[in-house]
């Protein structure tokens, strides 16, 4: 494939951009009252997704349109579906849509249709959940589960995390759910505190089961439970496993017929679909966890159907190139007004960034223009006190997705309307800013002074012009969530495709891995250090002396 840049439409952007960048987003509505309408879509009736709040036009969105299409965009979809080794670095497919394939339409790889082996491994986990949720399942003395500890790190843990903590309201309230991440022994130190072995367990979630820190965690953890219940047998009834690697996991002490089978095409970072997700299925019922699953598949349905011009995760991944390689955007904020959704923004820092912070293209050679985005975000409405000054009057300019439901599941009070009026008027003040003339008239309606009128007007201007999409949605359910997560997986695909990269390996977290394990036995030694910069040197032999006095 062409690099992106030399394609017609990416010059035709380049172009165009000289047109487009004066003009203001207020001007835009102001000419065009249809723009809303020219600019949202609906899915399903569940969930809006408004996007004219952005710097485009119509030919904006042809010209966007048009790239995809050059870049090959509807065979590269295709090829993912068809379970292609897209993935060309570790040679595997991507299919994160067959965990999800509600139609069951054979997806083959190699040949082999792989959904029967998804079904099997989704019929036991629905089997595990219900034991575990009646209180069939005991524990070594005989008693049912009470707290349930997930020990994952990165898409083994950002997953299954986010969505319990989405889905809360449907948890069942006689399990405590609790995760492990950190090889800061801390992290699970504190969890453990308070539990009692007799009703835990523990869910050991690594796709290649070789993860230091989570190996780290379920070797303490192991050591706790059969100190606590005196029995190195107890692990059979509290530690099962979710993960690619049997071997490995026997190696570790959990018996194969304890282990939720996933397999080599599902990404770490796109596997709460998979085993991973048991820890949902035990917290919040495998029903929910088949809704999940349903949503997600109405969007994989949408995405690889829809003409482009209509497919929301295309404009989606559209709109971000248009911001990072024209508008030279460095970031991209991503705001739920919502608290369920409070770990949403940090689950796609690893769906985004661990995907499309690629620097060579699939056929190895170096990119000349920004690939994927710094994501960040902070639910609303407590971002407004923290960080959206920067986004109203910095100097930068920061894309923003902000999403909101109609319907609580906490209707308390006022307290619905009032977020979702201040989800309301931040697109808009976003979108409009405040002029100087309208600024000047507020401070001379309080009546200041005409030097102090002088001296606060340029502080009081706001540029307005600065994008946003709004995702309002009727209500967060196991059906809209997985909407939103499949939404944003394709947008991140989307991106990669155009770009032409490989959003599917993560080469750039081995590095630190390779180094740690170096540091790790200089750390306990007393001998000379192996070779180091001055400064790592320094820390070291810092480390040293105060772990010895
Ligand atoms: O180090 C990055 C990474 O490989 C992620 O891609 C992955 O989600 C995480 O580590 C955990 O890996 P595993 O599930 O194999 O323990």
């Amino acid at each position: 494939m062409p690099r992106p840049t030399q394609l017609p439409a990416w010059r035709a952007l380049q172009e165009h951009y000289q047109e487009l960048r004066d003009l203001h987003l207020r001007d835009l509505f102001d000419q065009d009252p249809q723009r809303f309408r020219r600019f949202s879509l609906m899915l399903e009736d569940a969930l809006l997704f408004d996007y004219s709040k952005n710097r485009i036009s119509a030919r904006t969105m042809q010209l966007l349109v048009r790239l995809a299409e050059e870049a090959g965009l509807r065979a590269k979809i295709d090829a993912m579906f068809a379970g292609e080794k897209i993935n060309r670095t570790e040679d595997r497919a991507v299919l994160h849509v067959a965990l999800r394939n509600r139609s069951h339409r054979p997806i083959c790889v190699d040949g082999d249709d792989v959904m029967p082996g998804v079904n099997a491994v989704l019929e036991k986990m629905r089997d595990f959940s219900r034991q575990v949720r009646t209180g069939a399942w005991r524990g070594h003395t005989g008693k049912p589960m009470r707290a349930l500890v997930n020990i994952g790190i990165g898409g083994s843990d950002l997953g299954p995390l986010m969505v319990c903590e989405a889905l809360r309201h449907y948890a069942d309230p006689g399990l405590s759910v609790h995760f492990v991440s950190n090889v800061d022994g801390t992290h699970l130190a504190e969890t453990l505190k308070g539990l009692d072995a007799e009703t835990t367990l523990f869910i050991v979630a690594s796709k290649t089961f070789t993860t230091q820190e989570t190996l780290a965690n379920a070797t303490s953890a192991r050591a706790w439970l059969i100190d606590a219940l005196g029995d190195d047998q107890a692990v059979a009834r509290h530690f099962v496993a979710l993960s690619t690697n049997t071997e490995k996991v026997v190696e570790f002490g959990i018996d194969a017929a304890n282990m939720f089978e996933f397999w080599d095409w599902v990404g770490g970072r796109y596997s709460l679909w998979s085993a991973i997700g048991t820890s949902i299925a035990v917290a919040l019922g495998f029903e929910r966890f088949e809704e999940l699953l349903e949503g997600a598949f109405e969007v994989d349905e949408h995405f690889r159907s829809a003409p482009f011009a209509a497919n929301i995760p295309v404009i989606m991944g559209l709109l971000g190139i248009w911001y990072t390689d024209f508008f030279a955007a460095e970031s991209h904020a991503i705001l739920p007004y919502e608290q369920y959704l409070h770990r949403f923004p940090a689950y796609f820092q690893q769906g985004d960034m661990e995907s499309n912070g690629k620097r060579v293209t699939l056929d190895g050679e170096s990119v000349d223009y920004p690939t994927g985005p710094i994501i960040w975000g902070e639910p609303g409405t407590n971002g407004q006190h923290a960080f959206y000054q920067l986004i109203h009057q910095g100097t930068r300019l920061i894309p923003c997705d902000f999403l909101a439901g109609a319907l609580s599941h906490n209707p308390l009070g006022e307290h619905h309307p009032i977020l979702l009026s201040n989800f309301l008027a931040q697109t808009e003040a976003l979108m409009r800013g405040k002029t100087e003339a309208e600024a000047r008239a507020e401070l001379e309606a309080e009546g200041k002074s005409a030097a102090a009128v002088a001296a606060l007007l340029p502080h009081k201007v706001f540029p307005g012009n600065r994008p946003t999409n709004s995702l309002l949605y009727r209500k967060l359910t196991p059906r809209t969530l997985g909407m939103l997560i499949a939404l944003y997986e394709h947008k991140v695909f989307v991106q990669g495709a155009i770009w032409n990269i490989n959003s599917f390996d993560q080469w750039g977290v081995e590095l630190g891995k390779q180094l740690a394990r170096a540091i790790l036995p200089e750390l306990h030694g007393e001998g000379a250090l192996g070779s180091h910069d001055s400064s790592t040197r320094a820390l070291i032999e810092l480390c040293r002396k105060w772990r010895r006095d």
